[in-house]
């Protein structure tokens, strides 16, 4: 682990210059929202391909590149951003998932803001609304998959990670601050909890219909083992997840067997269609929104008080 930490720091040494070594924020950027790294200044490269423990992300819409830069004015708030990022669906161990998020703790990163596309359970967030994460609910954490498995990560790291303040709130409290700033509507912005599937399946009413009563807002493929990494390492937390789609949850069960009755008996039958979510509907409100969500995650990033 050691070695491989000197080798990628060997690496960085050669590519970046003394402040970007030292970056004091980390980005992860999700489905479609790489272009959040259009945002740094004097931004270097580097393929995660030059760095050991990195995978490849084989995501459509994801990147294999940290980005490394500035943001904001004047001397600007050195940054490292993932272009890109492991999915256990893709079948990376967890432990991959979670190594850029420990490698950015041992550069020094003390926050990381983590975005990812999402699917709406709550019927009141729109397609396209910035939901700013207060809490998660993870039934592959509650279930065995967990990144923090195994021996304990650092003999400075508690073995027992408690999570009912995972999400930093004087970061939401820059989250709101900042849309504010920017003259965002109030509507574009809301709260929730999240809910971590595995994928790659998106899910079946029933699923949607029980993580919905079990309280999640939104569902998504990602960011629960990151955030778990984080907190491990002692990292604050920031999880924007943008809403690309409703998950289809039908009011009621259209029965096959009331339709037989009708075609039998002569009525007029009306033949329900269900909606199917695609990772191209995903991608393409992550195209629309880069913009906003890059704009947001510059001024939090801006507005982040300096240690
Ligand atoms: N479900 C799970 N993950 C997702 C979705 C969804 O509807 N949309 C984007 N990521």
């Amino acid at each position: 682990m050691a070695n491989r930490l000197e080798s990628n720091l060997a690496t960085l040494r050669q590519r970046l210059p003394p402040r970007l070594l030292k970056p004091t924020v980390g980005i992860v950027c999700g489905s479609g929202l790489s272009t959040l790294a259009n945002s740094l200044r004097d931004v270097v490269i580097v393929p995660y391909a030059d760095l050991e423990g990195f995978g490849t992300s084989t995501v459509l819409g994801h990147k294999s590149e940290l980005a490394f830069g500035f943001v904001g004015e004047g001397e600007g708030v050195p940054v490292v951003a993932m272009l890109g990022r492991f999915h256990p669906y893709e079948g990376h161990g967890l432990a991959t998932v979670a190594y850029p998020i420990r490698f950015m703790a041992a550069l020094g990163v003390k926050n990381v803001i983590i975005t990812n596309a999402a699917g709406a359970l709550n019927p009141s967030l729109e397609v396209g609304t910035i939901v700013v994460i207060h809490d998660h609910m993870s039934l592959p954490l509650l279930t065995g998959l967990n990144p923090l498995l195994g021996p304990p990560t650092s003999p400075t790291h508690a073995r027992f990670v408690p999570l009912s303040s995972a999400y930093s709130r004087p970061l939401r409290l820059l989250a709101f601050r900042a849309a504010h700033s920017l003259s965002l509507p109030f509507s574009s912005l809301a709260e929730g909890t999240y809910a971590w599937v595995s994928g790659p399946t998106y899910e079946t009413p029933a699923e949607g219909r029980f993580l919905r009563a079990a309280g999640a807002d939104v569902v998504g493929m990602s960011t629960v083992p990151e955030v778990v990494a984080a907190r491990d390492e002692g990292m604050g937390v920031l999880v924007l997840s943008l809403v690309t789609n409703k998950v289809v949850i039908p009011e009621g069960y259209a029965s096959a067997r009331e339709e037989v009755e009708a075609e039998l008996a002569g009525r007029p039958i009306q033949r329900p269609t269900t909606p199917e979510v695609s990772h191209e509907e995903v991608l393409e409100v992550g195209r629309q929104k880069a913009e906003v969500m890059k704009a947001l995650v510059a001024k939090i990033i801006e507005t982040i008080p300096k240690a």
